[in-house]
């Protein structure tokens, strides 16, 4: 069963205090925070067996690449990826998607070709691909979303067209929170033989991720939003369409021999993963992605949901308040703003508390002008946050309102 006190003595940092106050912490859409269990990995690594993966002979060199290739089983295990070679090792969600970008561009995208991304996706996910559409002369285009959040599927036949190469989605969206519907999605880009990349950043810490029964083409995620260090991040690829793409970076380990006539490439995933890696970085996120198996992952989700319905509909009971993303389908984030209060003063004096979420435009600007908007404030919790945090959010944004003479 899911102890949630127990669970909380995993984490050491909730139990810090900020301005004299226990931490709320309510970012964790920005990023999670971390177990003893990956903490001791990286000590672990450091004080035990670091050496350079895939080079030496040395035992402390098997160990470490044996640590960093068992990591790459567990991550494609997690996912359900057919081959751990379809697993390629990123700094993170950006850094994947701009691999992606690079090659899939040289390879399938020619003058006069259509890429569609979605209106609410983060930057990640848009300016990638805009800086490829400007090198390869192809069209981007948009599938916008409606007022609560819900993409506008209904325009998803029309966008498709047979000049369409790619789409990409978010799983989750990073400010609406709103949990798109990537089956249908999937369908009708390959009823018209057009790949699609989601992105998984915001998905795949709630939300049941399997790439082969979803049959994805591309997907990728960051190690930091799924309880692992900064600097970690996969991107997967079908085996065939990871086969056909060019290397992104040139440099050690991605080459089988290198002569000033021809130079010759590693086999997957390696070709992708040139120079020495965030190997310990990636250790940890499967020690991460381990610790969540053990735990449980059909009990987080569930805690989560309760977790997110009592918190939906306490923040949004507010008198003033506003809530950005209303979708029925919705991952644990609330973007809201209250009338008459500025976000950043909302943040400000919310962290004077002791409770720590975003403000701004969140790394998504199409999102929040698509509200006439400039910014928002943004509440995100997960399985290690409780009803009595959220009471507290509420309860600070109630304070909030006295503070500036509104209540
Ligand atoms: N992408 C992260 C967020 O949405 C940083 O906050």
């Amino acid at each position: 069963m899911f102890d949630i006190d127990n669970v909380r003595l995993d984490f050491p940092i909730l139990d810090r205090e900020i301005y004299g106050q226990r931490l709320v912490y309510l970012d964790n859409a920005a990023t999670t925070q971390k177990p003893s269990r990956v903490i001791a990995k990286i000590e672990e690594v450091y004080k035990w067996y670091n050496s350079n993966i895939h080079r030496s002979v040395s035992k402390l060199a098997a160990i470490c690449t044996d640590e960093y290739e068992n990591a790459r089983k567990i991550v494609s295990g997690f996912i359900n990826a057919k081959h751990a070679h379809e697993i390629v090792f990123t700094s993170g969600t950006t850094a994947a998607i701009n691999l992606l970008a690079f090659a899939f561009g040289e390879k399938f995208v020619n003058s006069g070709d259509e890429i569609v991304v979605c209106e609410s996706e983060h930057h990640s996910n848009i300016v990638p691909w805009q800086l490829m559409c400007e090198r390869k002369d192809a069209v981007l285009k948009v599938l916008p979303f409606d007022d609560k959040g819900d993409l506008k599927m209904e325009l998803l036949d029309e966008l498709l067209t047979g000049r369409t190469r790619l789409i990409c989605v978010a799983q989750a969206t990073n400010v609406l929170g709103t949990v798109n519907p990537l089956d249908e999605i999937v369908r009708k880009a390959h009823e018209k033989g057009v790949y699609v990349l989601i992105d998984g950043a915001q998905g795949i810490q709630h939300v049941k991720t399997d790439v082969t029964a979803y049959d994805f083409d591309f997907y990728v995620f960051s190690g930091h939003k799924i309880y692992a260090p900064t600097g970690t991040g996969i991107l997967y690829g079908k085996e065939n369409l990871l086969e056909q793409l060019p290397p992104w970076q040139g440099g050690g380990d991605m080459v089988k021999n290198v002569s000033f006539a021809k130079t010759t490439y590693s086999d997957l995933p390696l070709k992708f993963e040139a120079g020495t890696s965030n190997y310990v970085g990636a250790m940890a996120l499967g020690e991460a992605l381990s610790y969540l198996m053990d735990k449980g992952i059909e009990n987080i989700h569930s805690y989560e949901k309760d977790l997110t319905d009592y918190a939906l509909e306490k923040i949004s009971s507010i008198p003033g308040i506003s809530i950005y993303g209303t979708s029925a389908n919705k991952v644990g984030i609330a973007s809201f703003l209250v009338e008459g209060i500025h976000y950043a003063d909302m943040g400000e004096i919310l962290d004077k508390m002791g409770i720590a979420v975003r403000t701004g435009r969140m790394c998504a600007d199409p999102t929040v002008h698509h509200f006439g908007l400039t910014g928002m404030v943004r509440a995100s919790w997960t399985f290690y946050n409780t009803k009595s945090e959220i009471d507290k959010l509420c309860e600070g944004i109630e304070k909030t309102k006295k503070i500036l003479g509104l209540s």
